[in-house]
């Protein structure tokens, strides 16, 4: 499962999406009301756009029709429940607003939701925060998550691979992400690779 929540840092999600999708994952998507916003803004450059509208078009750019999107309070959902054995959730972006539910246990929505699940049965969970600075609270809530179970990749990319362009920025990120979540992709050079 990928959730995006109403943090910056839409275009990480859409990278990842794409590579769960070729990697042959069944994946299903949940967006939090702010996630649809800053799909709206960062990806398409609308705040205006309706947020069913831009999760849809999200999916459809980045996704193809095997792609599920669940909604936020759809407990039907397969992530819902530690008896569907999923194997990874992945946060991307998450909010502080998302990290401080989950600390708290605290279950307001499907993301939250599973999320505790996958923390319970001891599977994984992959958080993408970014913020900045960070308070006292974000980094206690976040250090809370992480000694419950959970990984968390920040959205901090590197710069020792030179990259050119926003895309390898984007990549490098995305790229870590998956590699935490056990997922096989090629998406940024491995330090040591190059001769
Ligand atoms: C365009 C936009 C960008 C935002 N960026 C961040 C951010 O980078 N980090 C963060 O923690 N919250 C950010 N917020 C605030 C959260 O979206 C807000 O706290 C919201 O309640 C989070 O709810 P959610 O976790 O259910 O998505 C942003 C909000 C908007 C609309």
């Amino acid at each position: 499962m990928l959730g995006l929540t109403g943090a910056s840092g839409a275009p990480y999600a859409a990278r990842i999406l794409r590579a769960l999708v070729s990697s042959g994952a069944d994946v299903g998507v949940v967006v939090s009301k702010a996630g649809a916003q800053v799909i709206a803004l960062e990806l398409y450059g609308d705040r205006g756009m309706n947020p069913a509208g831009a999760v849809e078009r999200f999916v459809a750019d980045h996704g193809d029709a095997e792609v599920r999107i669940w909604g936020e309070s759809d407990y039907s959902a397969p992530y819902a429940s530690g008896s569907s054995r999923t194997d990874a959730v992945i946060i991307c972006p998450c909010s502080m607003a998302t990290i401080g539910t989950i600390a708290g246990g605290a279950e307001a929505n499907l993301i939250h939701r599973a999320a505790a699940v996958q923390l319970k049965e001891g599977r994984k969970l992959v958080l993408v925060p970014r913020e900045t600075p960070l308070s006292d609270i974000h980094l206690e809530n976040l250090l809370r998550i992480k000694r419950a179970g959970a990984s968390v990749v920040p959205a901090m990319p590197g710069f020792y691979h030179l990259p050119q362009t926003i895309d390898d920025l984007v990549d490098f990120v995305a790229g870590r992400v998956l590699d935490t979540a056990g997922v096989e992709a090629t998406l940024y050079e491995r330090w040591g690779s190059r001769r």
